[in-house]
């Protein structure tokens, strides 16, 4: 191969690479709050910006956790970025597992690697429900 045409190659897969790292974000926009040892905040379900957890499957995101309602009365609170590479997890109550759209890693409601390529779990946090009241707590 001739150096021309090496760099040539070489550039069209660089193009290749910066396209598809702007097409997938790899950081969460959203929320970039990191959460830490001491969380402790209390939402109320009936906020318009936590309606989502009025309904069985719902979730929101709040100071870097994601929060999802599993239950009737039963809820889940995990850090919400994925372990591999910080982006944002989403819950799915069908499959009652969270998600990483980015590289499709698996996590289970209480946070545990269920497929990678993550590997280390989410943090996962305590809740206490008195409608129409949610604390989240470590
Ligand atoms: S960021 Fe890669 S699987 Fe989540």
């Amino acid at each position: 191969m001739e150096r021309a045409e090496f760099l040539k190659q070489l550039g069209t897969g660089a193009v290749a690479v910066c396209a598809y790292c702007g097409l997938v974000s790899c950081s969460d926009d959203n929320d970039s709050v990191t959460p830490t040892n001491g969380i402790d905040f209390t939402i109320n379900i009936e906020d318009a910006s936590f309606s989502p957890l009025k309904s069985v499957g719902g979730f929101v995101y709040k100071d870097g956790v994601i929060i999802a309602r599993t239950g009737t009365d039963s809820f889940v609170a995990l850090s919400k970025s994925c372990t591999h590479n910080n982006v944002a997890v989403e819950y799915s109550a069908s499959a009652s597992k969270m998600i990483c759209n980015a590289h499709g890693s698996e996590f289970s409601t209480s946070g545990a690697v269920l497929r990678g390529p993550a590997q280390v779990p989410l943090r996962s946090y305590n809740t206490s429900f008195k409608s129409p009241e949610l604390r989240v707590f470590s």
